[in-house]
């Protein structure tokens, strides 16, 4: 027997309908494409139709009373929020860095001093298989909770094959057990490790031939990412890396330009990235580029709050033609959330995005940049049916009140999920 479900006389049931192809920019970001009293039919897994609650009603009548229903009265429905730019797979926690920053440490110190990036380095080492996953299971818990039904997730905090393999070996456990979907990235360079600091290339060395190729082998990673950034990777040296990826099948993305400008929008461009993230420093000039070239800016204001910092250039960013995506970046050191939705508040109050916007770039162009917009990030037939289904009247409301979750509904793959 077929299941059915049948989410009913939403205020607005927002899907984002029609950026499919390509990833939204300039003023195509605002269109969601909202019906009101708007329903949804989904089959098998799969959305059949989303249209005016009256003409599902006509069309399928008889499917409608085989359904199950969910009323979305007073509620609005979207598109399961997708998370470009995680790094889900971790042990520990950083308080104490935390604790540091404020008192006026910067991230750069602290990671320079062998912590950051080091310290989750060596409790993921030491960690187990089944610690991995089990703290891993918990975020995406929460993701889910929060409206997340797609996270990418990046390896990074191994820095030797046995443990960047371990770490997406745990994230393809997860995506096969877990209701939220994984996309998994390598991340093999994102520091180079602390006993092998006056020899960098000879690491770079590695990544290239040694982690990257039996990654791909093993097929276990979709992309290829790199963090350049003034005193961990240069742009040569990341240039080497992401080319090295393409190689083998891995298509670039780049942590560029997060604390100092160091031209990663403008390798991000010249490598064919499909996206460049962060980009809090990203030059003029790289922008310029990126949206010549449809590179997708993957921003990550969570990072910047957290940091202190100064905001990702956003309205001039998508003024200029850069398809934008937001993410929570979540990690133990520079952006410890899961809220993707207080992401969103972010994006607009702090970025100078419009709400529209932001619901385009935790859809469908977060869809874009992790290369699954013919499956997901928007709510059309043929879809699989990952919806969102919010407390609040209008989605204005998303990103008004802010710092709450406001999720009540999650449909996973068609499945109503227990929260
Ligand atoms: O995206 N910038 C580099 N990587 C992460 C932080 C990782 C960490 O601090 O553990 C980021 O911000
Ligand atoms: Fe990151």
């Amino acid at each position: 027997m077929s299941q059915l479900v049948f989410v009913k006389n939403a205020a607005q049931l927002i899907t984002m309908k029609g950026h499919s192809d390509k990833p939204a920019k300039k003023d195509d970001m605002s269109q969601l494409n909202v019906i009101e009293n708007g329903s949804l039919l989904a089959k098998d897994g799969k959305i059949l139709a989303a249209a005016k609650h009256e003409a599902i009603v006509q069309d399928y009548q008889e499917l409608i009373a085989e359904a199950e229903h969910i009323d979305a009265t007073n509620k609005i429905v979207t598109p399961g929020l997708i998370d470009p730019h995680t790094h889900l797979v971790h042990a520990g926690t950083r308080e104490s860095e935390y604790a540091m920053r404020l008192k006026g440490k910067s991230y750069m110190e602290i990671m320079n001093a062998g912590g950051g990036i080091h310290a989750t380095t060596k409790a993921t080492k030491q960690a187990s298989f089944d610690q991995l996953y089990e703290e891993s299971k918990q975020r995406l818990d929460t993701f889910l909770e929060y409206g997340v039904t797609t996270v990418e997730a990046k390896s990074g905090y191994g820095l030797s094959l046995e443990h960047e393999l371990k770490q997406l070996e745990v994230a393809k456990k997860l995506n096969e057990d877990h209701p939220v979907d994984i996309v998994s990235t390598f991340m093999g360079a994102h520091a180079v490790p602390v006993d092998e600091r006056d020899t960098p290339d000879t690491f770079v060395d590695r990544v290239v031939n040694e982690m990257i190729p039996e990654v791909a082998r093993k097929g276990l990673a979709t992309f290829n990412d790199v963090f350049c950034e003034r005193g961990v990777f240069t742009p040569e040296q990341s240039r080497r890396i992401l080319n090295a990826g393409k190689a083998h099948g891995l298509i670039p993305k780049i942590h560029a330009d997060e604390i100092e400008p160091y031209g990663g929008a403008e390798l991000a461009t010249e490598v064919g990235a499909i996206s460049a993230d962060h980009l809090l420093k990203a030059s003029d000039e790289g922008i310029k580029q990126m949206a010549e070239r449809g590179v997708i800016g993957v921003l990550l204001p969570g990072t910047a709050f957290f940091l202190m910092a100064e905001f990702a250039q956003a309205r001039k960013m998508i003024d200029n033609g850069v398809p934008v995506a937001l993410s929570t970046d979540a990690n133990p050191g520079s952006s410890p959330t899961l809220s993707l939705q207080f992401i969103m508040n972010l994006g607009c109050l702090k970025m100078g995005m419009t709400p529209e916007e932001v619901l385009t770039a935790t859809t469908i162009n977060a869809a874009h940049a992790i290369g699954c917009p013919d499956s997901v990030g928007s709510l059309e037939a043929g879809k699989k049916a990952d919806i969102a289904i919010f407390n609040v009247p209008n989605y204005l409301m998303l990103s008004y009140k802010y710092g709450m979750n406001h999720i009540d509904t999650v449909v996973k793959g068609g499945n109503p999920v227990v929260l």
